[in-house]
């Protein structure tokens, strides 16, 4: 008799939507936001993104179905992003004016509004992982320069010499650095766990060609990484000025919380009206309490993928983009 009414009340209400407060857990990534024209053009080099983002995504599934935490998954996510040289982040990071390689991270924990962030390392192989001890192993916030590489070192977190950081094609940049060569794979993850716990982490090589030790949005809790239990988790990727101009995650969060918009109205507005699409270029992910996803982008594309998993069901839904249209991997 329920099972006729539900099934009564939800074809009336037109389709067969599965409301989201019925997801046991989500996990959202992206690898940055940017032109992709010519990563869309070459099915090799889309195989090897799609194949990334499909790996992220099962890294964070492998955690979250277990019952692990939000912010275990969401450094397993972005230590994998960091180690793929794909993306900007970690190995594979773009480089300063200098030819160097300064990194920023940064994680968030919505249970407790904890939270953790370095800015301008050199020396730690995966900068996410450093937030992380900020955030768990001290009163701080937001660590920077060679102080965070030492305290990182203290922590025991593996060292490397700045130039793992180098690829060839990095290496190709630094020998002319005249050439215009942007990289945008700034790497995020949300994800809301099965104890109901929203969290964001956020990991960059940041902007090619920066000088004088600029630190974007990526490091800067409500810039580029906000989460808090009573809205979403959100990590942003692209021109990290604007997002911290406009406070974009945290803006995000309060649009959810004071104006009771949805994950994705909020998101939208801010991604699509509130930033300046030639100057603000860029996108995010975020997820909110009950599980709805959003993932706007203002940029010609974003490398981003999805997946969840309803209650009772044992099959998670899974779907991984780079341009406009999103595909099951
Ligand atoms: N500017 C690098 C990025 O966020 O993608
Ligand atoms: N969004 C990354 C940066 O601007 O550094």
């Amino acid at each position: 008799m329920l099972k006729n009414l539900l099934l009564t009340a939800t074809l009336l209400a037109g389709s067969l939507f599965v409301q989201a407060q019925d997801r046991e857990y989500v996990i959202v990534v992206h690898g940055g936001a940017g032109d992709i024209s010519k990563v869309e053009n070459d099915p090799v080099r889309s195989a090897l993104y799609y194949a990334a983002l499909d790996s992220a995504l099962s890294i964070g599934d492998c955690i979250l179905s277990a019952g692990g935490e939000g912010s275990q998954a969401v450094m397993a996510v972005i230590n994998y992003f960091e180690n793929n040289p794909l993306f900007n982040a970690g190995k594979g990071a773009t480089c300063t004016a200098e030819g160097t390689f300064e990194l920023d991270a940064s994680i968030m924990e919505g249970k407790d509004l904890s939270a953790g962030a370095v800015a301008g390392v050199k020396t730690i192989k995966n900068p996410i992982n450093a937030a992380y001890a900020v955030k768990t192993k001290t009163p701080h916030v937001l660590l920077s320069g060679s102080g965070a590489d030492t305290f990182a070192a203290e922590q025991g977190l593996e060292q490397v010499d700045n130039l793992y950081f180098a690829t060839p094609k990095t290496l190709e940049w630094i020998e002319k650095l005249k050439q215009e060569s942007k990289k945008n794979g700034t790497v995020g993850c949300v994800v809301l766990d099965k104890q109901g716990n929203l969290t964001a982490g956020t990991s960059t090589g940041g902007m090619f060609k920066k000088k004088w030790g600029r630190i974007g949005d990526s490091p800067v809790i409500g810039a580029g990484t906000y989460a808090d239990n009573n809205s979403c988790a959100v990590s942003c990727t692209g021109h990290g000025e604007y997002f911290i101009r406009h406070a974009v995650a945290f803006n995000l969060c309060a649009r959810y919380k004071y104006l009771k918009e949805s994950v994705e109205q909020a998101a939208d507005y801010i991604i699509h009206t509130e930033l300046n699409t030639n100057a603000g270029n860029g996108g995010l992910i975020a997820v909110d309490k009950e599980g709805h996803i959003a993932m706007p982008f203002n940029s010609t594309g974003m490398f981003r993928g999805y997946l969840y998993k309803e209650k009772g069901q044992t099959d998670v839904v899974k779907k991984v983009g780079i341009g406009k249209v999103m595909i099951v991997p």
